[in-house]
């Protein structure tokens, strides 16, 4: 059986774009795979979140994982920082990455530009420490974004360029999946394209219904349609799309040929998207709310997912060190 690996850094609450654009193809794939899923916990110390704030928004994420219907009797889910033989791999693959390629990695210019006072190591050897997360169980297919590709790539020099070294055939090559053929991307309410958590346009799966009809009532539109079957400009295709993920295709097609006999309300509109999104939303903040207070169920499903992850981890590594030489 082919194995799977992803991750979510905890940086806060996750929202629609997550799951339409990973937490749902997890789903998927824990139905076939062999799926690890882990909260990134490791990598979000770039930014150096504080304590409280960490141990909050692991609990959050895995509650959310959770309610979302990430199953831990299908798939092994663990906390990042539970895996010790990740920063032994780490520590080995940083020793065959250069600077030079690192420094060349377009998320981390971005990074440097944003932000010039914070250029950290850990910020520098993200990928490497990403393609440890990925090698240590001898991924096949990671589901991300396309913002992630450059990653994947150094994911698959740093596997080859260890096979080459040691003269060895053992990492395999782990490929970029997507279960769609083109990647599901969530718009934001603002017009301003992706919704995303530092943009500040997210509606949260744990908001509650006042907020997002708030959220959704305040979405961005413009003076109306004023030609039958006009085009439309991407803030009002922003709200289709999101109509077109949550709502019925009845509703999507009423609403589409409103707008293309220029009839379209779009308070109406918008009052039908907030209901649907809260129909859609509701039983799993409500899951959500129940599995955050279970503090034992949580704990029970940290404890195994660290077990296993921890066996699979272990297993490469006893390999790792035997390739590179270390005495037995
Ligand atoms: P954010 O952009 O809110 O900071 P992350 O970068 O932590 O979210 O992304 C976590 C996962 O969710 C990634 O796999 C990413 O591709 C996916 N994702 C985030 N936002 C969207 C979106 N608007 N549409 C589709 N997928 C998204
Ligand atoms: N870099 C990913 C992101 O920002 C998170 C991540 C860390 C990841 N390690 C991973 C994703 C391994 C897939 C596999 O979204």
């Amino acid at each position: 059986m082919q194995t799977v690996v992803s991750g979510i850094r905890p940086t806060g609450n996750l929202h629609l774009g997550n799951y339409f654009g990973a937490i749902r193809s997890f789903l998927q794939m824990q139905e076939e795979y062999n799926c690890f899923f882990f909260i990134a916990d490791w990598h979000s110390l770039t930014t150096h979140p504080h304590p409280d704030n960490l141990r909050q928004n692991v609990k959050t994420i895995l509650s959310e994982y959770l309610a979302c219907g990430v199953d831990p009797e299908k798939s092994t889910i663990y906390v990042q920082s539970d895996i010790r033989q990740i920063p032994e791999l780490y520590l080995y693959l940083n020793m065959n990455a250069y600077i030079g390629e690192l420094e060349r990695v377009t998320s981390f210019k971005e990074k440097v530009r944003q932000n010039p006072n914070n250029v950290n190591a850990g910020l520098l050897t993200y990928p490497t420490l990403m393609a440890t997360d990925i090698i240590i169980h001898h991924a096949d297919k990671v589901p991300v974004g396309k913002d992630q590709e450059q990653n994947m790539e150094m994911a698959r020099l740093f596997a080859r360029r260890f096979n080459r070294i040691y003269g060895v055939e053992y990492f395999k090559e782990p490929a970029s999946f997507s279960m769609s053929d083109k990647a599901l991307k969530v718009p934001g309410l603002d017009g301003s394209g992706k919704m995303g958590k530092s943009t500040g346009n997210a509606i949260y799966l744990i908001d509650d219904e006042a907020t997002i009809r708030k959220k959704v009532m305040k979405a961005v539109t413009d003076s109306g349609p004023t030609r039958m079957n006009q085009e439309k400009p991407e803030v009002i295709q922003n709200l289709f799309t999101l109509m077109e993920i949550v709502s019925e295709p009845s509703t999507l097609e009423y609403f589409n040929e409103k707008w293309n006999t220029c009839e379209i309300r779009y308070g109406d509109m918008k009052k039908q998207l907030a209901a649907d999104i809260n129909a859609w939303c509701t039983p799993i903040r409500e899951r959500i709310l129940d599995i955050q207070n279970n503090e034992e169920y949580l704990k029970k499903v940290v404890r195994i997912g660290a077990e296993k992850a921890s066996a699979s981890a272990e297993r490469t590594l006893q390999d790792v060190r035997e390739i590179i030489g270390f005495h037995r």
